[in-house]
């Protein structure tokens, strides 16, 4: 993330004075797929790549947006009625809204951003740009006085009205919360949440990117979301006390079965599976045992790609890639539908399996994967 490259073209495109610097970074996910709009846990933690966004209020009711990646240049106020077209800048016009919304007198600013956080790889870029801004209009125009869990929804909410998304709180949690080696355990019903030192002696952690992104994953992601509904409004019926997948158990599911779509079945059976999966890998890292974590891991892949069907040939190939070569955990991570697979390497195997990973992708897909290394880092803060 790198401030004197964003610094210096928003001197340039605006009036060559400079503003306040913030950065907000992207996430991974140990495990825990899917389960945060269900009421469950998640397992993520904020990694070394994100966005930074110079900002300096102009003063007026508008807000001049630059977006230096794309070299794209947006206007737009401040009411409802003012939301931009370019989808970056929604999210953007969404934060403001969202803030004013909660008693923020958000006014005009001149902002440019950046980012490294790869797009549509599943590692939460929109997360990203939501939490920068938040985290920024917070401070310059709130004093401070939105809490960090509310900055969180701040983003869910920009998602939920305006980019059409239903996601969970899990990305915009981490791009907060974020702290440098450790991922956070967060329960998605009560927000309690609690760090885990992260650093596994002998293994690594590696995202390999597919470089696939699937049309309509958001519909896809939101048609997810309504199966998990639909199933618990079956469940209630026997169990008022239901109100998320978080509270059902198998059997409850398999006695709700016939009033449930075989589809429905199986979505609800991957969240509750999943749900218990993110425990026990909580137990298992406390005692240092990354074999159990790996299992876990592929677990989730297979739930992921015969469930709750959000992986694609790609992904798959990468799993059975990573399986083949002998890593101790692979899964795809985040919504699906494209983006990465997550892999936790035994440090001697891990220039083989980056080897092999990029030469049989290639051979099988004609296309290369990208590589990152995961350096679990911190979350929103102003740099200058
Ligand atoms: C996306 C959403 C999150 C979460 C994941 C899947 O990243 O934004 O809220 O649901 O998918 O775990």
């Amino acid at each position: 993330m790198d401030i004197e490259h964003v610094r210096s073209r928003f001197v340039k495109h605006f009036d060559g004075t400079t503003g306040a610097v913030y950065a907000s970074p992207g996430r991974i996910n140990l495990i825990g797929e899917h389960t945060d709009y269900n009421g469950g846990f998640v397992f993520p933690g904020a990694i070394d790549k994100g966005i930074v966004a110079e900002i300096k209020p102009n003063g007026t009711h508008t807000v001049r947006a630059y977006s230096i990646d794309l070299k794209d240049y947006t206007e737009f106020g401040l009411e409802e009625q003012d939301a931009p077209r370019a989808s970056w800048a929604r999210y953007i016009f969404g934060v403001c809204r969202e803030m004013m919304k909660r008693g923020v007198p958000v006014q005009g600013f001149n902002t440019a951003f950046a980012g490294d956080v790869p797009l549509g790889a599943g590692m939460s870029s929109s997360a990203a740009l939501e939490s920068t801004y938040a985290f920024a209009l917070n401070e310059l125009f709130g004093e401070g006085q939105i809490d960090k869990f509310e900055l969180a929804k701040v983003g869910q909410a920009t998602e939920h009205n305006y980019c059409g998304v239903k996601c969970g709180i899990m990305d915009q949690f981490a791009s907060l919360f974020g702290r440098k080696g450790s991922l956070i355990r967060l329960d998605c019903r009560t927000l309690e949440y609690a760090y885990y030192p992260f650093e596994p002696k002998g293994y690594k952690l590696v995202l390999i990117d597919s470089v696939v992104k699937h049309e309509l994953a958001s519909s896809a992601y939101n048609k997810r979301r309504q199966s998990c509904e639909s199933v618990v409004e079956v469940i209630k019926q026997q169990h008022p006390q239901v109100e998320f997948l978080r509270d059902c158990t198998l059997q409850m599911l398999q006695e709700a079965k016939s009033g449930i779509s075989e589809e429905d079945y199986q979505r609800a059976e991957y969240v509750i599976e999943e749900i218990q999966r993110v425990l026990e890998v909580c137990d298992a890292l406390e005692k240092g045992d990354y074999e159990t974590v790996g299992q876990k891991m592929y677990e989730t892949h297979q739930g992921m790609s015969k469930l709750y069907e959000v992986s694609c040939e790609e992904l798959d190939f990468l799993n059975d890639l990573a399986f083949d070569c002998g890593v101790t955990g692979s899964r795809v991570m985040g919504g699906g539908f494209g983006g990465c697979t997550l892999n936790l390497v035994k440090e001697e195997l891990y220039s083989t399996f980056i080897e092999n990973a990029k030469t049989k992708y290639k051979a099988k897909l004609g296309k290369s994967p990208k590589v990152y290394d995961v350096v679990i880092s911190d979350g929103a803060r102003r740099l200058a």
